[in-house]
Protein backbone atom coordinates (compact mmCIF):
# COMPACT_ATOMS: atom_id res chain seq x y z
CA UNK A 1 0.00 0.00 0.00
CA UNK A 2 1.47 3.25 -1.22
CA UNK A 3 0.72 6.36 1.55
CA UNK A 4 3.56 8.29 0.64
CA UNK A 5 1.96 9.59 -2.42
CA UNK A 6 1.03 13.41 -1.97
CA UNK A 7 -2.95 14.37 -3.00
CA UNK A 8 -3.98 18.06 -3.94
CA UNK A 9 -7.03 18.33 -1.78
CA UNK A 10 -7.35 21.90 -2.97
CA UNK A 11 -8.96 21.33 -5.81
CA UNK A 12 -12.09 20.11 -4.26
CA UNK A 13 -13.41 22.41 -1.27
CA UNK A 14 -11.49 20.35 1.60
CA UNK A 15 -12.60 22.01 5.51
CA UNK A 16 -9.06 21.55 6.17
CA UNK A 17 -7.59 22.91 3.51
CA UNK A 18 -9.62 26.09 3.18
CA UNK A 19 -8.05 29.14 3.17
CA UNK A 20 -11.32 31.18 4.66
CA UNK A 21 -11.47 28.66 7.53
CA UNK A 22 -6.82 28.90 8.27
CA UNK A 23 -7.27 32.33 8.39
CA UNK A 24 -10.63 32.48 10.88
CA UNK A 25 -9.60 29.75 13.05
CA UNK A 26 -5.20 30.76 13.01
CA UNK A 27 -5.68 34.13 11.14
CA UNK A 28 -3.60 32.97 8.42
CA UNK A 29 -4.93 31.58 5.06
CA UNK A 30 -1.20 29.97 3.82
CA UNK A 31 -0.77 27.43 6.25
CA UNK A 32 -0.10 23.71 6.39
CA UNK A 33 -3.08 22.42 8.13
CA UNK A 34 -2.79 19.31 10.62
CA UNK A 35 -5.88 20.26 12.30
CA UNK A 36 -9.14 18.94 11.18
CA UNK A 37 -9.33 14.67 12.02
CA UNK A 38 -9.29 13.18 8.64
CA UNK A 39 -6.81 12.24 6.45
CA UNK A 40 -4.38 13.48 3.29
CA UNK A 41 -4.48 10.06 2.48
CA UNK A 42 -6.71 8.04 -0.41
CA UNK A 43 -8.99 5.27 0.87
CA UNK A 44 -8.49 1.83 0.09
CA UNK A 45 -8.71 1.20 -4.16
CA UNK A 46 -11.20 -1.49 -3.84
CA UNK A 47 -13.56 1.26 -2.16
CA UNK A 48 -12.31 3.91 -4.94
CA UNK A 49 -13.26 1.91 -7.25
CA UNK A 50 -16.35 0.69 -6.06
CA UNK A 51 -17.76 4.36 -6.12
CA UNK A 52 -16.04 4.80 -9.48
CA UNK A 53 -18.52 2.55 -10.83
CA UNK A 54 -21.34 3.80 -8.88
CA UNK A 55 -20.73 7.14 -9.92
CA UNK A 56 -20.55 5.66 -13.50
CA UNK A 57 -23.73 4.37 -13.36
CA UNK A 58 -25.41 7.91 -13.76
CA UNK A 59 -28.56 7.71 -11.57
CA UNK A 60 -28.57 9.09 -7.85
CA UNK A 61 -31.92 9.02 -6.93
CA UNK A 62 -32.45 8.02 -2.98
CA UNK A 63 -31.55 5.33 -1.29
CA UNK A 64 -31.98 2.70 1.55
CA UNK A 65 -29.27 1.05 3.52
CA UNK A 66 -29.62 -2.70 2.31
CA UNK A 67 -29.33 -5.73 4.45
CA UNK A 68 -25.94 -6.29 2.88
CA UNK A 69 -24.96 -2.88 4.44
CA UNK A 70 -25.62 -4.01 7.92
CA UNK A 71 -24.54 -7.79 7.51
CA UNK A 72 -21.24 -5.91 6.43
CA UNK A 73 -21.21 -4.10 9.56
CA UNK A 74 -21.82 -6.62 11.95
CA UNK A 75 -19.57 -8.72 10.76
CA UNK A 76 -16.99 -6.12 10.73
CA UNK A 77 -17.43 -5.53 14.67
CA UNK A 78 -17.38 -9.22 15.48
CA UNK A 79 -14.69 -10.46 13.40
CA UNK A 80 -11.97 -7.26 14.49
CA UNK A 81 -13.70 -6.49 17.67
CA UNK A 82 -15.33 -9.49 19.28
CA UNK A 83 -18.46 -7.64 19.68
CA UNK A 84 -21.97 -8.89 18.73
CA UNK A 85 -24.36 -6.11 17.36
CA UNK A 86 -27.65 -6.93 17.12
CA UNK A 87 -29.05 -6.03 13.37
CA UNK A 88 -32.14 -3.99 15.07
CA UNK A 89 -29.99 -1.61 17.47
CA UNK A 90 -27.96 -0.04 14.56
CA UNK A 91 -29.85 3.60 14.20
CA UNK A 92 -28.94 5.79 11.11
CA UNK A 93 -27.55 9.40 11.81
CA UNK A 94 -25.65 12.09 9.71
CA UNK A 95 -22.85 11.29 12.60
CA UNK A 96 -21.54 11.12 15.85
CA UNK A 97 -22.08 14.98 16.90
CA UNK A 98 -26.04 14.57 15.54
CA UNK A 99 -26.74 11.84 17.38
CA UNK A 100 -25.10 12.99 20.85
CA UNK A 101 -27.16 16.19 20.15
CA UNK A 102 -30.20 14.58 19.39
CA UNK A 103 -29.59 12.09 22.84
CA UNK A 104 -28.69 14.72 25.16
CA UNK A 105 -31.93 16.28 24.45
CA UNK A 106 -33.99 13.19 24.48
CA UNK A 107 -32.17 11.98 28.25
CA UNK A 108 -31.78 15.21 29.81
CA UNK A 109 -33.11 19.11 30.26
CA UNK A 110 -32.16 22.22 30.06
CA UNK A 111 -29.72 23.26 32.93
CA UNK A 112 -28.78 19.38 33.77
CA UNK A 113 -24.89 18.42 33.49
CA UNK A 114 -22.90 16.31 31.01
CA UNK A 115 -19.91 15.01 32.06
CA UNK A 116 -16.69 15.55 30.00
CA UNK A 117 -13.54 13.85 30.71
CA UNK A 118 -11.40 17.08 29.61
CA UNK A 119 -8.96 17.85 27.46
CA UNK A 120 -11.58 16.39 25.29
CA UNK A 121 -12.83 17.23 21.33
CA UNK A 122 -14.09 20.12 21.55
CA UNK A 123 -17.26 19.62 19.45
CA UNK A 124 -18.85 17.83 22.41
CA UNK A 125 -18.59 20.91 24.94
CA UNK A 126 -20.12 22.88 22.16
CA UNK A 127 -23.23 20.37 21.33
CA UNK A 128 -23.59 20.89 25.16
CA UNK A 129 -23.63 24.58 25.25
CA UNK A 130 -26.07 24.86 22.22
CA UNK A 131 -28.14 22.57 24.29
CA UNK A 132 -28.39 24.60 26.98
CA UNK A 133 -26.95 22.25 29.38
CA UNK A 134 -24.28 22.19 31.35
CA UNK A 135 -20.79 20.74 31.14
CA UNK A 136 -19.23 19.27 34.05
CA UNK A 137 -16.00 17.94 33.77
CA UNK A 138 -14.07 15.27 34.92
CA UNK A 139 -10.51 15.96 34.07
CA UNK A 140 -8.03 13.42 32.88
CA UNK A 141 -5.22 13.22 35.24
CA UNK A 142 -1.87 12.67 33.55
CA UNK A 143 0.52 10.63 35.69
CA UNK A 144 4.39 9.99 34.07
CA UNK A 145 3.38 10.94 30.47
CA UNK A 146 0.31 9.00 30.30
CA UNK A 147 -3.78 10.16 30.75
CA UNK A 148 -5.78 8.11 33.17
CA UNK A 149 -9.25 8.63 34.19
CA UNK A 150 -10.11 10.66 38.14
CA UNK A 151 -12.31 7.89 38.98
CA UNK A 152 -12.98 9.71 42.66
CA UNK A 153 -13.86 12.71 40.57
CA UNK A 154 -16.13 10.72 38.38
CA UNK A 155 -17.66 9.05 41.45
CA UNK A 156 -18.76 12.48 43.06
CA UNK A 157 -19.89 13.97 39.80
CA UNK A 158 -21.87 10.67 38.89
CA UNK A 159 -23.24 10.97 42.38
CA UNK A 160 -25.06 14.08 41.75
CA UNK A 161 -28.36 13.12 40.33
CA UNK A 162 -28.23 16.61 37.86
CA UNK A 163 -25.33 15.17 35.97
CA UNK A 164 -27.34 12.94 33.59
CA UNK A 165 -25.06 11.38 30.88
CA UNK A 166 -21.15 10.78 30.50
CA UNK A 167 -19.54 11.55 27.02
CA UNK A 168 -17.18 8.64 26.85
CA UNK A 169 -14.63 8.49 23.86
CA UNK A 170 -13.03 5.83 23.02
CA UNK A 171 -10.33 5.72 21.97
CA UNK A 172 -9.95 9.23 23.31
CA UNK A 173 -9.56 12.65 20.82
CA UNK A 174 -7.15 13.96 21.64
CA UNK A 175 -4.72 12.31 23.87
CA UNK A 176 -4.80 9.28 21.77
CA UNK A 177 -6.26 6.76 25.10
CA UNK A 178 -7.78 3.48 24.20
CA UNK A 179 -9.19 2.55 27.36
CA UNK A 180 -8.73 -1.12 29.17
CA UNK A 181 -10.99 -3.71 30.11
CA UNK A 182 -10.65 -2.65 33.66
CA UNK A 183 -11.29 1.60 33.39
CA UNK A 184 -14.48 0.62 31.31
CA UNK A 185 -15.47 -1.93 34.11
CA UNK A 186 -15.14 1.11 36.41
CA UNK A 187 -17.04 3.77 34.42
CA UNK A 188 -19.26 1.62 34.12
CA UNK A 189 -20.16 0.62 37.69
CA UNK A 190 -20.26 4.14 38.57
CA UNK A 191 -22.74 4.88 35.94
CA UNK A 192 -24.63 2.30 36.56
CA UNK A 193 -25.01 3.15 40.23
CA UNK A 194 -25.99 6.53 39.82
CA UNK A 195 -27.94 6.40 36.54
CA UNK A 196 -25.68 8.33 34.35
CA UNK A 197 -26.10 7.49 31.21
CA UNK A 198 -22.94 6.79 28.74
CA UNK A 199 -22.82 8.34 25.50
CA UNK A 200 -19.39 6.27 24.01
CA UNK A 201 -18.09 8.15 20.72
CA UNK A 202 -16.06 5.01 19.04
CA UNK A 203 -15.81 6.27 16.16
CA UNK A 204 -11.62 6.43 15.91
CA UNK A 205 -11.62 2.67 17.57
CA UNK A 206 -10.30 0.80 14.14
CA UNK A 207 -7.24 3.19 14.79
CA UNK A 208 -5.59 1.57 17.61
CA UNK A 209 -1.70 0.42 17.87
CA UNK A 210 -0.38 -3.03 18.92
CA UNK A 211 -0.41 -4.42 21.26
CA UNK A 212 -3.40 -2.37 22.85
CA UNK A 213 -6.82 -3.29 22.01
CA UNK A 214 -10.03 -1.68 21.58
CA UNK A 215 -13.18 -2.34 23.18
CA UNK A 216 -16.85 -1.70 22.87
CA UNK A 217 -17.78 -0.34 25.94
CA UNK A 218 -21.53 -1.85 25.16
CA UNK A 219 -19.56 -5.35 24.66
CA UNK A 220 -18.60 -5.89 28.24
CA UNK A 221 -21.92 -6.76 29.41
CA UNK A 222 -25.86 -6.78 28.27
CA UNK A 223 -26.22 -4.08 31.29
CA UNK A 224 -23.63 -2.04 30.29
CA UNK A 225 -25.51 -2.16 26.47
CA UNK A 226 -28.42 -1.04 28.31
CA UNK A 227 -27.38 2.17 29.49
CA UNK A 228 -25.35 3.33 26.42
CA UNK A 229 -25.48 4.78 23.20
CA UNK A 230 -22.72 4.00 20.98
CA UNK A 231 -21.29 6.02 18.27
CA UNK A 232 -19.79 4.13 15.61
CA UNK A 233 -18.56 4.75 11.68
CA UNK A 234 -15.98 3.95 9.00
CA UNK A 235 -15.55 7.25 8.50
CA UNK A 236 -11.97 7.67 10.55
CA UNK A 237 -11.21 4.53 9.51
CA UNK A 238 -10.88 4.65 5.75
CA UNK A 239 -11.38 8.23 5.35
CA UNK A 240 -15.50 8.50 4.60
CA UNK A 241 -16.05 11.13 6.45
CA UNK A 242 -17.24 13.35 3.91
CA UNK A 243 -20.13 10.66 3.67
CA UNK A 244 -21.51 12.60 6.41
CA UNK A 245 -23.90 9.37 7.44
CA UNK A 246 -23.00 7.27 10.73
CA UNK A 247 -24.38 5.05 13.21
CA UNK A 248 -25.31 4.58 16.61
CA UNK A 249 -26.13 1.28 18.17
CA UNK A 250 -28.89 1.71 21.01
CA UNK A 251 -29.54 -1.44 23.01
CA UNK A 252 -32.27 0.01 24.75
CA UNK A 253 -35.82 -0.47 23.40
CA UNK A 254 -37.08 2.13 24.60
CA UNK A 255 -34.31 4.50 24.06
CA UNK A 256 -34.21 3.53 20.46
CA UNK A 257 -38.15 3.50 20.10
CA UNK A 258 -37.54 7.23 21.28
CA UNK A 259 -34.44 7.63 18.46
CA UNK A 260 -36.02 6.53 16.12
CA UNK A 261 -39.18 8.17 16.10
CA UNK A 262 -37.19 11.35 16.66
CA UNK A 263 -35.05 10.15 13.54
CA UNK A 264 -37.95 9.99 11.69
CA UNK A 265 -39.92 13.48 12.30
CA UNK A 266 -36.72 15.52 12.06
CA UNK A 267 -35.52 13.25 8.50
CA UNK A 268 -32.25 12.48 9.72
CA UNK A 269 -32.14 8.70 9.06
CA UNK A 270 -31.50 9.22 5.16
CA UNK A 271 -28.54 7.66 3.73
CA UNK A 272 -26.20 9.01 1.16
CA UNK A 273 -26.16 7.67 -2.30
CA UNK A 274 -22.52 6.78 -2.16
CA UNK A 275 -22.73 5.62 1.42
CA UNK A 276 -23.31 1.14 1.40
CA UNK A 277 -21.55 0.92 -1.73
CA UNK A 278 -18.56 1.81 0.13
CA UNK A 279 -18.95 0.84 3.61
CA UNK A 280 -19.50 -2.24 2.40
CA UNK A 281 -16.48 -2.64 0.87
CA UNK A 282 -14.32 -1.36 3.16
CA UNK A 283 -15.88 -3.31 5.52
CA UNK A 284 -15.87 -6.40 3.14
CA UNK A 285 -11.88 -6.35 1.44
CA UNK A 286 -10.44 -3.14 3.49
CA UNK A 287 -8.81 -5.30 6.71
CA UNK A 288 -5.62 -5.41 4.37
CA UNK A 289 -5.30 -1.88 3.50
CA UNK A 290 -6.26 -0.92 7.54
CA UNK A 291 -3.52 -2.95 8.82
CA UNK A 292 -1.39 -1.35 6.29
CA UNK A 293 -2.48 2.00 7.53
CA UNK A 294 -2.01 1.12 11.09
CA UNK A 295 1.39 0.20 10.77
CA UNK A 296 2.61 3.73 8.50
CA UNK A 297 0.50 5.68 11.16
CA UNK A 298 2.83 3.52 13.72
CA UNK A 299 6.14 4.47 12.15
CA UNK A 300 5.28 7.68 11.74
CA UNK A 301 5.15 8.41 15.86
CA UNK A 302 8.35 6.27 16.10
CA UNK A 303 9.98 8.85 13.52
CA UNK A 304 8.29 11.93 15.31
CA UNK A 305 9.17 10.93 18.73
CA UNK A 306 12.84 10.16 16.94
CA UNK A 307 12.87 13.59 15.69
CA UNK A 308 11.61 15.13 18.96
CA UNK A 309 14.44 13.26 21.15
CA UNK A 310 17.03 14.10 18.43
CA UNK A 311 16.15 17.81 17.69
CA UNK A 312 13.48 18.88 19.77
CA UNK A 313 14.01 17.60 22.59
CA UNK A 314 11.91 20.46 24.43
CA UNK A 315 8.71 19.10 23.07
CA UNK A 316 6.98 15.60 24.06
CA UNK A 317 5.00 13.07 22.12
CA UNK A 318 2.15 11.62 24.17
CA UNK A 319 2.42 8.35 22.91
CA UNK A 320 -1.06 7.17 21.53
CA UNK A 321 -2.76 3.59 22.13
CA UNK A 322 -4.51 4.52 19.05
CA UNK A 323 -6.37 7.81 16.54
CA UNK A 324 -4.06 9.18 14.14
CA UNK A 325 -3.92 12.34 16.20
CA UNK A 326 -0.75 13.31 17.88
CA UNK A 327 -0.80 14.92 21.55
CA UNK A 328 2.02 17.83 21.76
CA UNK A 329 3.22 18.60 25.59
CA UNK A 330 5.44 21.96 24.37
CA UNK A 331 5.28 22.80 28.04
CA UNK A 332 8.77 23.07 28.41
CA UNK A 333 9.52 26.25 26.09
CA UNK A 334 7.67 28.00 28.58
CA UNK A 335 5.78 30.41 26.52
CA UNK A 336 2.43 31.51 26.96
CA UNK A 337 -1.37 29.94 25.12
CA UNK A 338 -1.08 33.10 22.69
CA UNK A 339 3.00 32.49 22.01
CA UNK A 340 2.44 29.03 21.78
CA UNK A 341 -0.12 29.77 18.97
CA UNK A 342 2.36 32.46 17.62
CA UNK A 343 4.80 30.00 17.12
CA UNK A 344 2.92 27.41 15.33
CA UNK A 345 1.23 29.58 12.93
CA UNK A 346 3.57 32.84 12.10
CA UNK A 347 7.12 31.46 12.93
CA UNK A 348 6.20 27.62 12.41
CA UNK A 349 3.48 27.91 9.08
CA UNK A 350 1.15 25.10 10.35
CA UNK A 351 -2.43 24.97 11.36
CA UNK A 352 -2.33 22.31 14.61
CA UNK A 353 -5.25 22.54 17.44
CA UNK A 354 -4.48 24.43 20.49
CA UNK A 355 -4.30 22.68 23.41
CA UNK A 356 -7.01 24.90 25.17
CA UNK A 357 -9.67 24.02 22.55
CA UNK A 358 -10.05 20.59 24.42
CA UNK A 359 -10.42 22.56 27.51
CA UNK A 360 -8.51 25.00 30.13
CA UNK A 361 -6.28 21.39 30.97
CA UNK A 362 -4.86 21.34 27.47
CA UNK A 363 -3.01 24.47 27.42
CA UNK A 364 0.82 24.34 26.85
CA UNK A 365 -0.22 21.26 23.71
CA UNK A 366 -1.41 21.03 20.71
CA UNK A 367 -3.29 18.40 18.48
CA UNK A 368 -1.44 17.02 15.28
CA UNK A 369 -3.22 14.93 12.63
CA UNK A 370 -0.14 12.51 11.62
CA UNK A 371 -2.30 10.79 8.82
CA UNK A 372 -0.64 12.75 5.98
CA UNK A 373 2.18 11.59 3.51
CA UNK A 374 5.40 11.43 5.58
CA UNK A 375 6.99 13.70 3.32
CA UNK A 376 4.65 16.41 4.88
CA UNK A 377 5.05 15.07 8.21
CA UNK A 378 8.67 15.80 8.20
CA UNK A 379 8.40 18.69 6.48
CA UNK A 380 6.47 20.12 9.44
CA UNK A 381 8.74 19.14 11.57
CA UNK A 382 11.17 20.81 10.24
CA UNK A 383 9.60 24.21 10.06
CA UNK A 384 8.91 23.85 13.88
CA UNK A 385 12.29 23.11 14.88
CA UNK A 386 13.29 25.99 12.89
CA UNK A 387 10.55 28.12 14.37
CA UNK A 388 11.79 26.73 17.87
CA UNK A 389 15.46 27.13 17.52
C1 LIG B 1 -14.13 11.85 18.67
C2 LIG B 1 -14.90 12.46 17.55
N1 LIG B 1 -16.23 12.45 17.58
C3 LIG B 1 -16.97 12.97 16.60
C4 LIG B 1 -16.37 13.59 15.51
C5 LIG B 1 -17.25 14.16 14.45
O1 LIG B 1 -17.98 13.10 13.95
P1 LIG B 1 -19.17 13.27 12.93
O2 LIG B 1 -18.61 13.93 11.72
O3 LIG B 1 -19.58 11.85 12.70
O4 LIG B 1 -20.23 14.06 13.62
C6 LIG B 1 -14.99 13.65 15.43
C7 LIG B 1 -14.35 14.31 14.29
O5 LIG B 1 -13.23 14.71 14.33
C8 LIG B 1 -14.23 13.07 16.47
O6 LIG B 1 -12.89 13.07 16.44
Amino acid sequence: MNFDTQIDRKIYPAQKWNPTDLAQHFGHDNLLPFWIADMDLPAPPEVVSKLVARAEHGIYGYEYRPDSFYDSVIDWYKRRHGWLIKRPYIQSCPGALSALATLISQHSDEGDGIILQTPVFFEFRLVVRKNKRKIVKNPLKLVDGRYEIDFEDLEAKAADPRNKLLILCNPHNPVGRVWNREELEQIAHICQKHQVLVFSDEIHGDIVFQPNRYIPYASLSERTGDHSFTAISPAKTFNLAGMVDGMIVIPNEQCRQQYDSFADRFQINRTNVFTSIAVEAAYAEGDVWLNSLLEYLAQSLTLMKEYFNQHIPQVKLIEPDGTYLAWLDFRELSVDAKELDTLLTQKAGLALNSGYWFGREGAGFARMNIAVPRKVLLKALDQLRYAIS
